[in-house]
């Protein structure tokens, strides 16, 4: 998990955020996976349905599992769809709502 992170940083995703005031991604924290996130779910519904949501992170996986067994969502790669879990878990934990 922390060489995807390290990894993602390399990639330019995780510590450029500071300066995207034009574009918010629909408010979704800054923070690895922040991207991830957004273009992978926004395609089909506004963020703020994923953004109201206080899961645990075993409940998020199995939204994601939801979105691909019955909501036509494309199975993300096993990368990916832990780093977009981590960020589900991280930002919109069920006990961790002071991230925002
Ligand atoms: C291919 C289309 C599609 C994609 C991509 C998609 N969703 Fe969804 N999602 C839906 C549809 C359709 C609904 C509405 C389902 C319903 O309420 O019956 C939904 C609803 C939801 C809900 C609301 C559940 C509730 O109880 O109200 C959450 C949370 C959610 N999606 C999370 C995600 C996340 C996180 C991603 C990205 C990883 C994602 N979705 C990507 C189609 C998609």
């Amino acid at each position: 998990m922390r060489v995807l992170v390290a990894l993602l940083a390399l990639l330019g995703s995780g510590g450029a955020s500071a300066q995207d005031d034009a574009f918010d991604f629909e408010g979704l924290p800054p923070g690895p996976g922040q991207e991830e996130t957004y273009y992978n779910c926004v395609a089909c519904h506004s963020m703020k349905l994923v953004t109201q949501q206080r899961l645990t992170r075993e409940s998020w996986d199995e939204v994601l599992d939801w979105m691909v067994d019955e909501q036509e969502m494309e199975p993300m790669e096993p990368e990916l769809r832990i780093i977009v879990l981590d960020y589900l878990a991280a930002h919109y934990g069920w006990s961790e709502n002071a991230a925002n």
